[in-house]
Formats: C-alpha cells, sequence, structure tokens
C-alpha cells in the first residue's frame, strides 16, 4: 500500500504539461478491436486503467504493446469475445468492450463491470441499445451472454439520458453494423468527439458527434492508423485548481482550450486570472480565493461531475459561500468527511452541499474513497498547514500520472512512500 505525504503551504509555480485523457483513451483501446492491422495511439497517459484495457486487449487476442505514452494494438486476429471476470472487475469502463468485440466478432461475454464507489452505475442503456441492434443478450448471475447472429443492424436509438458510456457503446457496434444508426439525446462530451475522430480516420462515417443526435451509416471494414489522444481536461482542471488553491502561478501546456470552457470560468470567478496562449492556458491565483454561487453537476456542456470534488477542495479555503448540487451520481460528496477532518465547513444534505470557505485547512490523515476524491484531498494538503497524508493512492493512480512527480516539478513538498 502506499501513500501521498504532503507539507502544504508552497504556492506552486512553473510549467505542466498535460497527458491524453483517460476517459478518451479507454474507450479508444476498445475501438481498436474493430480495425484490421496495426493501431498507434500516441500520448497515452500510463494509468492503472489504461494498463487493464491493454490486458483485455492481450487476452482477446490482439497483440499489444506499450512503450512510454505510445500504445500499439495490432487486431487482425482476435480469437476470443470473453472476457473473464477478474479483468472486467478491474475498472468499470471495461464495459466498453461490449459493443465493440460485438462489432468485431459478433457474439461476446462478458462479466458486469467492477463495482462502484460513486452509487448505483446500471448498464441498462447499454444493453437496451444493443439488443435493438439485434443483439440477443441473456443474463446470467453477473455474466452476459450476447450474440448477433445475423450481424447488427442500424436503427434509431433515443437515449433516456445522455450516458457518455452508452453513447460510445453504440458507436462501437454501430461502425460495421448494417444501415444507419441513429442516437438522439446522445452524450456530448469531448471524449464523445475523440471516439468519433478516431473511428472516421480508419474509415468510419459518422456525423453529428458533439451534438445530441449522432448518425454512423455502418462500413465492412475498418483500417488501424495512427491517431494521437486528445488531453486530459479533467487533469487539467485538477492541476489548474491545485495552482489556484495554493495562491500559485501555473502555465498548463497541451491543451485545447474549448475542452475547458465550462469550468475555466470558474476559476476566474473565484478570482483567478486565466489567460490562453494558443495550446496553453495560464492561471494566477489571488491571495484569497472567492467562493462562487452555486455550480450544479451536468451532462457536456455543464459543469463536469469529474471536477466537482476539486473545486470543492479549492472552495473549502474561498471567501464566501459555495452551493454544489450534484445531478449525476448518487455517492459523489465522500470527499467531504476528509475535508470537514482537515477543517472544512461542509453541509450536505441529498444531493445538494453547502461550503463556507474558511481562511485555512489543517494537515489530517485520510484516505481517496476514489478517483477524483483522492484528487481533491491532495489539493486540500497542498493548501493545509502542516503535514496531510492521504492512503489508498491506487484510485489516484487510475486518472492521474505520477500526480506527485507533476506536483514536485512545480513547487510542492510531496512524497510518495509505500508502506
Ligand atoms: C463517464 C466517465 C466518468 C464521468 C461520467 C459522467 C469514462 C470512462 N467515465 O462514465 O468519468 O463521471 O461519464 O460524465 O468516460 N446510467 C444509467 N444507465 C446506464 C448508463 C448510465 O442509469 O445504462 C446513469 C448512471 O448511473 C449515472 C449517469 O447515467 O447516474 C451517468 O453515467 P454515464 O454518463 O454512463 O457515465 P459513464 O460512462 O459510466
Amino acid at each position: 500500500m502506499q501513500k501521498l505525504v504532503i507539507k502544504g503551504g508552497t504556492a506552486l509555480e512553473g510549467e505542466i504539461p498535460l497527458w491524453g485523457a483517460k476517459n478518451s483513451a479507454l474507450p479508444l483501446l476498445a475501438a481498436t478491436i474493430l480495425c484490421k492491422g496495426e493501431t498507434a495511439l500516441e500520448n497515452c497517459p500510463r494509468l492503472t486503467d489504461v494498463f487493464s484495457a491493454c490486458r483485455i486487449l492481450t487476452h482477446t487476442g490482439c497483440r499489444c504493446s506499450m512503450n512510454e505514452h505510445t500504445v500499439v494494438v495490432c487486431a487482425d486476429a482476435p480469437d476470443t469475445s470473453e472476457i473473464p471476470e477478474t479483468l472486467m472487475q478491474e475498472m468499470r469502463s471495461s464495459i466498453v468492450f461490449l459493443g465493440a468485440l460485438l462489432g468485431r466478432m459478433g457474439s461476446c461475454q462478458v462479466y458486469y463491470p467492477g463495482g462502484c464507489e460513486l452509487g448505483p452505475r446500471p448498464i441498462d442503456l447499454h444493453l437496451d441499445a444493443l439488443s435493438r441492434m439485434g443483439a440477443q443478450i441473456e443474463r446470467y448471475d453477473g455474466r452476459l451472454e450476447c450474440k448477433a447472429p445475423n450481424g447488427l443492424c442500424g436503427c434509431n436509438i433515443h437515449l433516456k439520458f445522455p450516458s457518455v458510456g452508452a453513447t460510445e457503446n453504440i458507436m462501437l457496434a454501430a461502425v460495421l453494423a448494417k444501415g444507419e444508426t441513429v442516437i438522439s439525446n446522445a452524450a456530448r462530451e469531448p471524449e464523445i468527439c475523440d471516439l468519433a475522430r478516431f473511428l472516421r480516420k480508419c474509415g468510419a462515417l459518422i456525423k453529428g458527434d458533439g451534438e445530441s443526435t449522432i448518425r454512423i451509416k455502418g462500413v465492412k471494414e475498418l483500417k488501424g492508423c495512427n491517431y494521437r489522444i486528445m488531453p486530459d481536461r479533467i487533469a487539467g482542471i485538477t492541476y489548474l485548481s491545485a495552482g489556484a488553491i495554493t495562491g500559485g502561478t501555473l502555465k498548463l501546456l497541451g491543451v485545447k482550450n474549448s475542452c475547458m470552457d465550462n469550468v475555466l470560468p470558474v476559476l476566474e470567478q473565484s478570482g483567478c486570472r486565466i489567460d490562453r496562449a494558443g495550446d496553453a492556458i495560464y492561471l494566477r491565483a489571488p491571495k484569497r480565493l472567492k467562493a462562487v454561487s452555486r455550480l450544479r453537476t451536468m451532462p457536456h456542456p455543464g459543469f463536469p461531475t469529474d471536477v466537482q470534488a476539486v473545486i470543492m477542495a479549492v472552495m473549502t479555503v474561498a471567501e464566501g459561500v459555495t452551493v454544489f448540487e450534484e445531478n449525476i451520481f448518487e455517492c459523489r460528496y465522500r470527499h467531504v468527511d476528509a475535508l470537514v477532518q482537515m477543517g472544512a465547513e461542509i453541509c450536505v444534505s441529498g444531493r445538494t452541499a453547502v461550503v463556507s470557505g474558511v481562511k485555512k485547512l489543517c494537515g489530517a490523515h485520510v484516505a481517496a474513497t476514489d478517483l477524483r476524491s483522492g484528487a481533491a484531498l491532495v489539493l486540500a494538503g497542498l493548501a493545509a498547514d502542516g503535514i496531510t497524508e492521504v492512503r489508498q493512492v491506487y484510485h489516484i493512480d487510475r486518472g492521474y500520472e505520477a500526480i506527485e512527480k507533476i506536483l514536485k516539478d512545480v513547487g510542492a513538498d510531496i512524497r510518495r512512500i509505500s508502506q
């Protein structure tokens, strides 16, 4: 077991380069199964979830190797469409392999994906959509057997909620299906557009990604290509927030500006100066941050649930009251107890959390309970008086590559210790 030990109080200063987005890398890795020949995904973050996806690819008979930040996959001859339970349980996103395997092999046997710390995460929208496309799905005690003996067929699918994973699974199943698939109320997250861009580069016919209606015309085959994964907007906001909470000055490199437009105004309202130049974002924090009135998590282009925890950490030391409303997941306030232990004043009632900013946090021994809550505690530790220890770092390693090195390079006093 490892923990991060942080001595707070240093204003961060310097440059932070961004790697590719985890939430894009995982569906892209699943998509490589659909492609004949070799695919190279560049700018791929070295994260435990990415390694899990590579293990699934290898298990299905694809050749998969990772060198530095490039993953090369050859899916010429996948020889099984079965993913064992242990691999499925390693991460929630293993479910995107369902659409890809069905699309390429016409069948798959998988298990319900790993349990989740954020509350129930059903996959009914995924399964309903694939059934409508002609998949026969049998459920046996946690196992799913899916067959499409006559191949998948395009159809109209209306999602009752714009689920990111369901939209991705349908796209993966539809690119090689017969006819046209139209997804209405589709997710509009930038990672959906990244998946569509990749699939188009491989030969797929997709229109409307980034909008509510996505149209996909099935093609006979896809060919692998070289593709650069989009930068990680959630990691980007996390690092800018680290600059904000410490009163620092940071420059984030390798960013596509528009992908963060739904969160940067929040940092600006809190008093940070943000300047953009080309692919860089520059943040200069004020001496004392200001609260922002109300933040409601919503599907893109709304305020993302994935930054709720880190922005909450920032608001714990801002002057005034910030009200959060979490509308995407049921249990996404698990960082609150630890923040309160560090001196924050937060009151939770149902989906609402009211944060009254305090002047200073104090170091404490806390544990990450999920990926983004772990990042929030690291940020709180950077701003707190004294020493903070964050246990259960494996949650953080799922989504932040070498977080301690990146923060140390901009002046943080942070160490990883193996217990
Ligand atoms: C993705 C992201 C995750 C992010 C989330 C919301 C990846 C790898 N993960 O997760 O970081 O927090 O989007 O932006 O990209 N739902 C159903 N039935 C379904 C599917 C979803 O009810 O079949 C519900 C979920 O319980 C949840 C909501 O829809 O309440 C959002 O889920 P979804 O958009 O599917 O999130 P993920 O794709 O799992």
